[in-house]
């Protein structure tokens, strides 16, 4: 069976290319660092261009034996300008494919579609985006199910690694490398999920015969605060006096703040959530 992964070259597509190739022979597609794929056929894949990116998915000979997992996005802290290009027709695109050769498609979007104010949220729940990636995210979500009605939008939470470093932990500590301060939010509630869980889960799902939107998050809510400094901590990062608790409602109303998601769909289908804590003790506490 054959896998085209988008943003293969990307934190979870790194993690899902390797998990999957047991299994698959994978398209691993890349926008700009061919040196971050791990394993797979390279692919180069231009989300920004759509005339060219239309012909090199054409060109591929998709058909209805092969699956499809989308995880290419510019995401928070990306180019904001490209967002739309790219985090939606980019989807759209991609999905149009996947149903005119009858591929499976997952497509991979956020919590933070959602603007916070009605935790917990059920898989179906209608977007409320605040925030321009999070808007391009939910109307991705929109483009994706219009072109292939029988795709399956995953929402997770924040993706985090214990083998290999999260980008908003990666970010927090060069800064306090650099001696400057961490502001981590203590009114922002998450269900971060490790990375080789959602992608075993990503692969479970092709296999299975679900459709429309599903939560896939880790089942432990806790505050960006203490994942946060739960990180730091299992990385040992130092100068972590340098880390101040503040509210993100202070600081901006575009920060979605409760974003626990409902899990029991997810749950009742077989899937393994476990949360931070749960993975941090398997991990023994901390690195090394
Ligand atoms: N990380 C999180 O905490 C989080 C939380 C919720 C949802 N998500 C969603 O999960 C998915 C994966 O996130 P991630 O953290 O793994 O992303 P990431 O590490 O930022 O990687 C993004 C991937 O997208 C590719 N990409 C970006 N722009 C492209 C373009 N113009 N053309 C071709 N490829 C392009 C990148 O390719 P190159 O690097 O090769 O250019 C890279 O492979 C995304 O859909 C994201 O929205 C992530």
């Amino acid at each position: 069976m054959r896998l085209l992964i988008t943003g293969a070259s990307g934190f979870l597509g790194r993690h899902l290319s390797r998990l999957a190739e047991k299994r698959y022979r994978i398209w691993a597609g890349y926008g700009r660092h061919p040196e971050s794929l791990n394993g797979g056929n390279p692919l180069q894949l231009d989300f920004s261009r759509p005339s060219a990116l239309t012909s090199t998915l054409a060109g591929l000979g998709l058909d209805s034996s092969d699956a499809v997992i989308h995880t290419a996005a510019i995401n928070p802290g990306g180019d904001e300008s490209q967002m739309r290009t790219v985090n939606v027709d980019g989807s759209r695109l991609v999905a149009e494919l996947a149903a005119s050769t009858g591929a499976r498609l997952i497509h991979i979007s956020t919590d933070v579609v959602h603007d916070g104010s009605r935790a917990p949220y059920a898989d179906s729940v209608p977007v409320s985006p605040l925030n321009a990636y999070a808007a391009s995210k939910a109307e991705a979500e929109t483009a994706v199910l219009r072109a292939h009605p029988d795709a399956l939008i995953v929402r997770t939470s924040l993706i985090y690694g214990l083998e290999t470093m999260d980008r908003g932990t990666a970010g927090f500590a060069g800064r306090l490398q650099r001696g400057e301060p961490v502001r981590l939010f203590h009114d922002v509630i998450r269900q971060p999920i490790g990375v080789d869980d959602l992608a075993l889960a990503l692969l479970r799902l092709l296999d299975l015969d679900v459709s429309g939107h599903l939560n896939v998050a880790g089942r432990q809510a806790l505050t960006r605060e203490a994942f946060g400094r739960k990180m730091l901590d299992f990385w040992r990062v130092p100068d972590r006096h340098n880390v101040e608790s503040v509210a993100a409602a202070a600081i901006s109303d575009r920060i979605p703040l409760d974003l626990r998601l409902d899990l029991s769909r997810a749950e009742s289908l077989g899937l393994e959530l476990p949360g931070v804590d749960e993975l941090l003790d398997r991990a023994g506490g901390t690195r090394g």
